[in-house]
């Protein structure tokens, strides 16, 4: 078995005269949570979706689970669950019946009313897709795409539409997968999400990805310390490389003033602040369906 359960080479995409994905290449092991990050338009869909066997590349290698996913059949596609960004449904079909659907086309499932409990959806198997609520119909696609079992799961932007305590359960639902030694490949806008369950990341900007890393060592080329507190004209905000000789400063200085330092609190810089510093662009600069010349 090869090691990586991923290979993207040089990857390319063009949608007409528009090129959406302009070579980029990565590779996720087996066992790994990868998070695909970026901007709306990115290419992340499309990245995943040729992956998937959804979309067919313009150029470069693909390899997941051993398999060209162009070429490959049910073989590779029982071993793999997706969540796709738009799912299609049945929707006069109950919870039920479309986890129970899912579940024949797969080998070795999963029991089917363990996998709706794991995504939090007891107590609505006779409702209707139709009848479900936004985040609920995402619940059900993560149940789709677990119920078979699979060792490699597509997610894109599964916790899209999900509300703090539904977060937190698909966070440890994908930490479980984790566990199991699945491996994950996940999109995301929330770099939380990211930050928490990813063992690396890739930020996808115009069909290149400009980073890539575990997140703890995607750092911002500022300062690795922010301390800060209320002040008398506002928010203080320093940044610093030794928070200790810091806050010994400026605390010792209070104290002698005789004052308090409110609301005084130290942190490094998150997953979204790199992201943010390395995404940001003037609007001019986007590469859009509508800037290319024709
Ligand atoms: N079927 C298509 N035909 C033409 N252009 C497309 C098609 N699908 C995607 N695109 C274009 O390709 C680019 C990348 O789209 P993609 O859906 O991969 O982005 P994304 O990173 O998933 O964005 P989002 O975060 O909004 O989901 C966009 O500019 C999009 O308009
Ligand atoms: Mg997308």
């Amino acid at each position: 078995m090869p090691p990586n359960a991923i290979e993207v080479r040089e990857l390319h995409k063009s949608y007409g005269r528009f090129e959406a994905v302009r070579g980029i290449s990565f590779e996720v092991k087996r066992g790994e949570v990868f998070g695909l990050l970026g901007p709306n338009g990115a290419g992340k869909t499309t990245t995943v979706e040729i992956l998937e066997g959804y979309r067919e590349r313009s150029a470069g290698e693909v390899s997941v689970l051993g398999f060209d996913p162009d070429h490959a059949g049910m073989e590779l596609k029982q071993r793999v669950g997706v969540v796709l960004q738009t799912m299609g449904f049945y929707p006069n079909a109950t919870v039920r019946e479309s986890v129970e659907h899912v579940a024949g086309f797969y080998p070795s499932p999963r029991d089917v009313r363990e996998t709706i409990a794991l995504v939090g959806l007891d107590g609505t198997e006779d409702k209707r897709a139709r009848q479900l609520s936004g985040g609920q119909r995402r619940r059900l696609d993560l149940a789709l795409a677990l119920v078979g079992d699979p060792e490699l799961i597509f997610l894109d932007e599964p916790t899209t539409g999900f509300d703090p305590a539904a977060r937190r359960t698909a966070w440890s639902v994908i930490r479980r997968l984790k566990e199991l030694e699945k491996t994950v490949l996940l999109t995301t806008h929330y770099l939380d999400e990211a930050q928490e369950l990813a063992d690396r990341v890739a930020i996808i900007k115009n069909g290149l990805i400009i980073a890539a890393g575990p997140p703890s060592e995607l750092t911002p080329a500022s300062a690795s310390y922010r301390v800060s507190y209320d002040g008398d004209g506002g928010r203080v905000e320093l940044e610093t490389d030794d928070p200790t000789e810091l806050l010994h400063r400026i605390t010792s200085e209070a104290l002698a003033r005789g004052d308090r330092l409110r609301n005084l609190s130290v942190s490094r810089p998150t997953l979204e602040d790199v992201y943010l510093e390395l995404t940001a662009e003037e609007e001019s600069a986007a590469v859009t369906p509508e800037s290319v010349p024709t």
